[in-house]
């Protein structure tokens, strides 16, 4: 694949592999040809993990390097992406503006669903914080007044070689999707409406089928070709009777219908290739196609189908018809015999009855059928059937204005308001962004003092470029082994024997390493290499090949409690894969590379493995692609994997989880289940709760241990409870470990007790607002663990937001969420400047000055936030380089919103000590600068605070956190964050209490990226599990994280003015993962309007919907007619 060549033979790393399935963009290229028909030269973005180089004949390919470097020039597209933040840990980002850079190739002033549909193939756009600022930088690309404009003339041009003459052109089988929609799309316009039905329905799929390098790779041919029920254009072609002409050896022409019969499925089974595509045209049949994903776009469908009808003329009569469905079996599957009986019935209500019920006879969904979602996808079979209904109703009446000569006896007016509002197209608009916050840098701060300002992410332009080093793209060293994972194919097994005599005599295979190489510890609570019990899928037994396992099957445990759903179960996504680097060096020293959030963790895992003193351990981090909390527990024991084997094998070791491995192995977020007794007042006032909570912990503690007690002091969020009984059970499982990812389980317990406001509010028959706002703390209070704290600006930040959106205005679908979440974690020792962390500093005596500290650059922004005021010089004299255990002896956990905090305080403490001991040369040379006083010295000085442990120690800074959980004595956290999010369907407010933020650009940042990521768990990102304890959601095509087309059409976010927090430092508080819970409120919106639907239809309020609240999910508990006839005729069976 392209990707892998670039890597290998050219040398280029700016393009990132992130997934390898086409699903998440960071791999995008460009793609250039010459159109022989058009005489122009066509570039599309690609996915070069997924291109084959062989299919290159005749193509230019652009990659970021060629787009623009740090070296010659950045491009306009790199520099506007990253002077207004438009990167976070940057992975993705060369992809993005590949995909806009050949956007631009193409349109030199491209409409906004142009760029919309140039990024929709962006899932890592999600974990970024920057998605409205991706859509607003891009549209502005044409504006010139604060950047240069895009200059085509200093592109580079297409290779003249490579334009050759007019070939055979029909619509070509080879014409990728993106290329067929925009022939289309040109088409359309030039037609009459009733000419265009099929173009139409074509062009309905090809808007949201994939995201656009998928596109513009996908060829038709292969579309129909491959016969899989998700390709949506099957049952469109099916219907609309398009031939596919076939190629195959020996004869040149084999015009086939659509579907492909049996046996001529597949290129490989005749080496039949599609060669040409022919679209019937039809001008009295009306033709609509539909389908249903997880997600607007770059989703495969749950159910898809094409629809055709003909009527005699003048008359509603049924001379035609044909459905097919795809999304239900194997293959398209064709409603054949229905519509065979409905011929020669009239177009009305009761045909459309009799229709769905012969549908839902003949197109049959055992409960048991592959693809689960059993009751949902039969709901859709009904459900498009009725959207075909009103189309041909509403269709006909609009030819009938405009072309009288074809009549049907259809109006319009005849349907009611109700039935209208169901042909409305599901469309996103522009999404817009507004930021507001308070410039709190005063006129009398020096320029060169960046705190409080909007500086650039310090790695932005590298990020835009690809010239950012991840460990990925670290070149391999002379004799490197690369390393394979073996793992445990059953929930609950004992090995008997591991052979790996196989496997040893496979050519190129070196060794085979399992736990009993281990020199030393095999990691701590949870093993690196398996023993003899494996307790979940995925455990990992032994490393380098394949190989040979018995088991024993023991009885496994996959669910907390078999009859209760699970209300979260959600996994999270890092798009970064972990790698591992280890280079064997002389004196058993050893380099590890790894992506991790803990690098002192990773140092004494190794060395416990090896037996090594911690001092031969260098464990070196310069930036991770994403981490949120997934990378702190589970790249240790990677990292004892790849050591053992570089101390097995003398040679270095490098291995990378691929996508389906990672989802495999690393934890995502604990499954909860809650249960709650509440007693309230008539006005809505709660009196006592018993809050019960069971997390899903898999199968080893991971950080289980630190979150079960979280659960209790996070559980009480913004609401005060007189009486509060919380019992939190932990649950031992055969499923992967779970860990405690961006918000430490306060998402799971968050939701949880606002679910609990929901229902007081439903009993009461009270909005919800008004139920929150009189169970909120108010003023100076202590919480149920005992903490003092003003409520003063959560108070401010709630009204703040009910008047933003002009909340009481709004009638259904509307929720505003409060959120009080702590920073940190209940122990004293992760809130310590000195002993937890650490820095180092060095003045050298030209005056630049090299800061290293204990943070990990996460793409948080931590190094940004780390350019201090202390030294009084500008920014360019200071730079930041990797993390390692070689300057820093201690650092702890980047996590939890506590990695600025800390070791900027740590580089604050040493840059204060080094400005003391230049003070004596500035007495000397008042007037001289910077450069002058260190020049003088004639040598360089450093000071690292940890060497000044005992002084430090003795001082107070960083915080004290530990509550005691028996005595209720103490303090749990050190501070608390506010903010108040209220979403309605076009829009999200936020009102985030930041106080003195160091960065409002990367705050702001923080805050839109942490928002969407929640928005992803609570309504997409689902997991689902076989009976046996196998993961099957294993990549993007199964599971659905946000993309470009979920940012809230209107998105502000406004931090709160005029707040201050003594105890951080410069007066800031912690941003991030707190601002994750706040995407709660697009979950209770979407709770409202499905109330509102429900109340319509006179159905029970007491309805409690699941998280992920999903499509599907929505569909079923609005339980409308069709769910309803679903459910009736399921009962029949
Ligand atoms: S790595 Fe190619 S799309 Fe994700």
């Amino acid at each position: 694949m392209l990707k892998f060549f670039f890597f290998n033979a050219v040398h280029l790393s700016g393009t990132k592999y992130g997934c390898g399935v086409g699903g998440c963009g960071a791999c995008t290229v460009m793609i250039s040809t010459y159109d022989p028909v058009t005489k122009q030269i066509q570039h599309r973005p690609a996915n070069s993990c997924l291109f084959p180089i062989c299919s290159l004949h005749g193509a230019a390919v652009t990659t970021v390097e060629e787009v623009g470097s740090i070296k010659p020039r950045i491009h306009t597209i790199q520099e506007r992406l990253a002077k207004c933040n438009g990167s976070q840990c940057g992975f993705c980002t060369p992809g993005k503006v590949m995909s806009i850079y050949a956007l631009l190739r193409n349109h030199a002033e491209p409409s906004m669903e142009k760029i919309i549909a140039a990024l929709d193939g962006r899932f890592q756009t999600v974990n970024c914080k920057k998605y409205n600022k991706g859509i607003n930088i891009h549209s502005g690309l044409c504006n010139t007044e604060e950047f240069p404009p895009v200059d085509p003339t200093q592109e580079f041009i297409f290779p003249p070689e490579l334009i050759v003459g007019l070939i055979d052109f029909l619509i070509g089988a080879a014409c990728c999707l993106a290329q067929l929609r925009d022939i289309l799309m040109k088409a359309v316009p030039k037609l009459a409406e009733e000419k265009t039905k099929i173009y139409q329905a074509f062009l309905q799929h090809l808007r949201t089928l994939a995201g656009e390098q998928m596109r513009s790779m996908a060829s038709l041919g292969g579309h129909i070709v491959s016969r899989a029920s998700t390709r949506e254009l099957n049952p469109i072609s099916s219907v609309g009777k398009s031939v596919l002409n076939l190629a195959s050896e020996g004869k040149l022409w084999t015009p086939c219908q659509i579907p492909l019969p049996d046996g001529q499925n597949t290129a490989t089974e005749n080496m039949a290739i599609g060669n040409s595509f022919q679209m019937k045209h039809y001008c009295d049949d009306f033709i609509s196609a539909f389908r249903q994903a997880e997600s607007q776009k770059n989703a495969l469908s749950i159910v898809n189908s094409g629809m055709r009808i003909l009527f005699s003329p003048g008359t509603d009569t049924i001379v035609d018809l044909s459905i097919l469905y795809g999304g239900i079996g194997s293959t398209i599957l064709s409603a054949r015999k229905s519509c065979e009986k409905l011929i020669g019935r009239q177009w009305n209500d009761q045909m459309l009855n009799e229709a769905c019920r012969l549908v839902l006879e003949e197109i049959f969904l055992p409960p048991s059928a592959l693809g689960r979602k059993v009751e949902y996808r039969r709901t859709l079979l009904v459900s498009f059937l009725f959207r075909f209904y009103l189309e041909v109703l509403h269709g006909s009446d609009n030819i009938a204005l405009t072309s009288p000569s074809l009549q049907y006896p259809f109006r319009c007016a005849e349907l009611s308001q109700e039935k209208m509002s169901a042909l409305g197209m599901l469309q996103s608009g522009i999404a817009q962004g507004v930021q507001i916050y308070q410039l709190r840098c005063v006129c009398r701060q020096p320029p060169q003092d960046p705190v409080g300002r909007p500086i650039m992410h310090q790695s932005g332009i590298k990020h835009t470029t690809g010239e950012e080093v991840y460990i990925d793209d670290i070149r391999p060293v002379d004799g490197e082994l690369s390393l394979a994972l073996v793992t445990n194919i059953k929930a609950h097994t004992k090995i008997m024997s591991i052979n790996a005599s196989e496997a040893l005599q496979v050519p190129g295979v070196v060794d085979v390493v399992t736990a009993r190489d281990v020199p030393g510890e095999n990691g701590k609570d949870e093993q690196a290499y398996a023993e003899d019990k494996v307790v979940c899928v995925g455990q990992i037994i032994c490393a380098v090949v394949a190989v040979k396992i018995v088991y024993e099957d023991l009885e496994p445990i996959l669910t907390i409690e078999v009859t209760i759903c699970l209300l979260f179960n959600n996994r999270f996504r890092i798009l970064e894969l972990e790698y591992l680097l280890d280079h064997r060096r002389e004196d058993k020293e050893m380099d590890v590379y790894v992506s991790t959030q803990h690098a002192t963790d990773v140092q004494e895992f190794v060395a416990s493995a090896l037996n090594l003193q911690y001092n031969k351990i260098m464990c070196h981090m310069k930036c991770v692609g994403g981490a949120f909390g997934g990378k702190i527990t589970k790249p240790l024991l990677f990292a004892v994997i790849a050591a053992v084997a570089a101390n097995k094998t003398g040679h270095a070791v490098c291995f990378a989880l691929e996508r389906n491995m990672d989802m495999l192995i690393t934890g995502r977020w604990h499954p909860f289940f809650g249960k709650y007794k509440v007693g309230f007042m008539n006005d809505g006032r709660i009196r006592a709760a018993d809050f019960q909570c069971y997390i899903n912990g898999g199968c080893t503690k991971d950080e289980f241990e630190s979150v079960s007690p979280s659960l209790i002091p996070l559980i009480g969020q913004c609401i005060y409870i007189l009486n509060l009984l919380v019992r939190g059970h932990a649950c031992k499982t055969n499923l992967p470990s779970n860990t405690a990812f961006r918000g430490f389980e306060f998402p799971q317990a968050g939701l949880f007790v606002e679910t609990c406001i929901v229902a007081v509010a439903t009993q009461t028959d009270l909005p919800h607002e008004k139920v929150r706002e009189i169970n909120m703390y108010k003023r100076v209070n202590l919480t149920s663990f005992k903490e003092k704290f003003d409520a003063e600006n959560l108070w401010k930040c709630w009204e703040e937001c009910l008047d933003k959106p002009d909340y009481y205005s709004k009638k259904k679908g509307i929720a505003i969420i409060p959120m009080k979440f702590s920073v940190g974690f209940n122990a004293t020792y992760f809130h310590q400047v000195t002993s937890s962390n650490q820095s180092l500093v060095h003045i050298y005596i030209d005056g630049s000055v090299l800061v290293t500290h204990g943070g990990i650059e996460l793409g948080q922004g931590i190094h940004t936030k780390m350019s201090h005021r202390e030294l009084k010089i500008p920014l360019s004299y200071i730079h930041l380089c990797e993390t390692s255990t070689t300057t820093v002896t201690s650092g702890k956990y980047t996590a939890g919103s506590t990695g600025t905090e800390i070791n900027a305080r740590a580089v604050q403490d040493v840059c204060q000590i080094l400005w003391k001991h230049l003070d004596p040369i500035q007495r000397d040379n008042p007037n001289g600068k910077w450069e002058d006083w260190n020049n003088g010295r004639g040598w360089g000085i450093s000071w690292s605070n940890s060497s000044n442990l005992r002084d430090v120690l003795t001082s107070s800074r960083g915080y004290v956190t530990n509550m005691n959980q028996d005595t209720e004595k103490g303090h749990a956290f050190p501070y608390f964050r506010f903010g108040v999010s209220c979403s309605e369907n076009i829009g999200t407010d936020i009102v985030m209490d930041a106080c003195f933020t160091i960065n409002p650009a990367i705050d702001i940042g923080q805050i839109e990226g942490a928002f969407i990521q929640g928005v992803g768990l609570y309504t997409l990102e689902e997991i689902f599990f076989s009976p046996e304890g196998e993961q099957l959601t294993l990549g993007p095509d199964t599971y659905k994280i946000p993309a470009i087309c979920d940012i809230p059409e209107q998105f502000c976010v406004y931090l709160l003015p005029n707040s201050c927090n003594s105890i951080a430092i410069y007066s800031s508080k912690g941003v991030g993962e707190a601002r994750f819970f706040l995407g709660s409120s697009v979950f209770f919106a979407i709770q409202d309007a499905v109330a509102a639907a429900r109340k319509e239809r006179g159905l029970p309020m007491d309805f409690t919907p699941n998280s992920p609240l999903t499509v599907e999910r929505i569909c079923m508990a609005c339980d409308d007619v069709f769910t309803e006839m679903v459910r009736l005729f399921s009962s029949l069976l």
